[in-house]
């Protein structure tokens, strides 16, 4: 198993042997190796089963680095990395040649994003290299939000962990472009689309598509317990599994259906606050995904706040 601790030394030392660890952000634990080291890319790819044609987000521990592996950010962008980072926003920017077609999966763009996180940003800024870093779970499954998350699932395939207690925002990054001027969005996360169209003004939201290879975080299924997981009204789905004498698990926004007797059950947010919900989101999802029961019965949230992006995740983990 992996060690887990809060040693930056120890964690550079992996790093800069070319080998991979946990790594704490502000949104979800990363996969972190250097984005520089093409085997590291290559092993970050090989330790979580993910598609080569599924492009890794390249960190850094400030603005200023990362002219050294893009081009200029346009006038729009830099407003907006101005005003998030360190933060939960990913910008698409033009790769320089120093970035490899591994990271990019071949595309002439290069995601990367300032994370707000101290042991995060101590670490990126006691390396003279960025951090490739995915999600820290097997590809498709539910993301990691604290560090025996990313223990239990890749535990045995990294040396260390480094621990930064639980993630404070709990759903991935905004992933946000710029195509002939328009501002667009191709993941919903943990910036909401309101604070950015403050800065910007209206942005275009991509069309959640099943099959747009440009982009697999927007895949159909993905997020997903292992479990059967279906979203609808919980009150009617969980009388037809009672009635058929299954055991169900249930995923609230903020009601207790402990009256409909399920096996195990999970309130994201008691007093309806998105931002909570959002935190327990990942974490809740595990939980009762490893309940003794055979299907997982949850609800969408209103679609406002982080409603948008948290019901984004529920149909895609609910997605076959
Ligand atoms: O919050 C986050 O963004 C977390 C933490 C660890 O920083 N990372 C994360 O990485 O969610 P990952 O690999 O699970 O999701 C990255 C998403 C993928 O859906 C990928 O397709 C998209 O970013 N992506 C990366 N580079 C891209 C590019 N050049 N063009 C379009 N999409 C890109
Ligand atoms: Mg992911």
């Amino acid at each position: 198993m992996a060690q887990i601790g809060t040693d930056i030394g120890r964690a550079k030392a992996i790093l800069e042997a070319g080998e991979l660890i946990g790594f704490p952000t502000e949104t979800v634990y990363g996969l972190a190796g250097n984005a520089l080291n093409t085997n590291a890319v290559m092993k970050i790819f090989e330790t979580k089963n993910r598609p080569n044609f599924d492009p890794l987000i390249v960190h850094t521990g400030s603005i200023d680095q990362i002219s050294q592996y893009t081009h200029p950010i346009d006038g729009e962008l830099q407003k907006l990395a101005e005003r998030f980072w360190p933060g939960p926003l990913t910008l698409l920017l033009k790769k320089k040649p120093n970035i490899s077609d591994h990271v990019t999966s071949g595309l002439d763009t290069v995601a990367v994003r300032v994370p707000d996180h101290p042991l995060a940003l101590d670490l990126l800024r006691s390396i003279d290299f960025p951090l490739a870093a995915p999600s820290a779970n097997p590809f498709g499954y539910i993301s990691p939000t604290r560090a025996s998350h990313v223990q239990d699932q890749l535990g045995d395939k990294i040396p260390y962990i480094l621990d930064g207690g639980d993630c404070a925002v709990g759903l991935e990054s905004t992933i946000v472009g710029i195509e002939e001027g328009q501002v667009v969005i191709y993941r919903l996360g943990g910036t909401e689309i309101s604070a950015i169209e403050e800065i910007v003004g209206k942005v275009l939201i991509l069309p959640q598509s099943s099959s747009n290879p440009k982009s697999p975080g927007m895949l159909k299924s993905h997020y997903a317990p292992r479990k059967p997981f279906i979203l609808g009204d919980i009150r009617s789905l969980a009388e037809k599994y009672a009635a058929s004498g299954g055991k169900f698990a249930v995923l609230s926004f903020d009601t207790d259906y402990s009256a409909l007797n399920p096996q195990a059950s999970f309130i994201l947010s008691k007093s309806r606050n998105f931002e909570e919900a959002a935190r327990n989101l990942f974490s809740g999802m595990r939980l009762l995904d490893q309940a003794d029961v055979s299907v997982i019965l949850a609800e969408e949230l209103p679609e406002e706040h982080f409603g948008k992006a948290i019901n984004d995740r529920l149909r895609r983990a609910a997605a076959k």
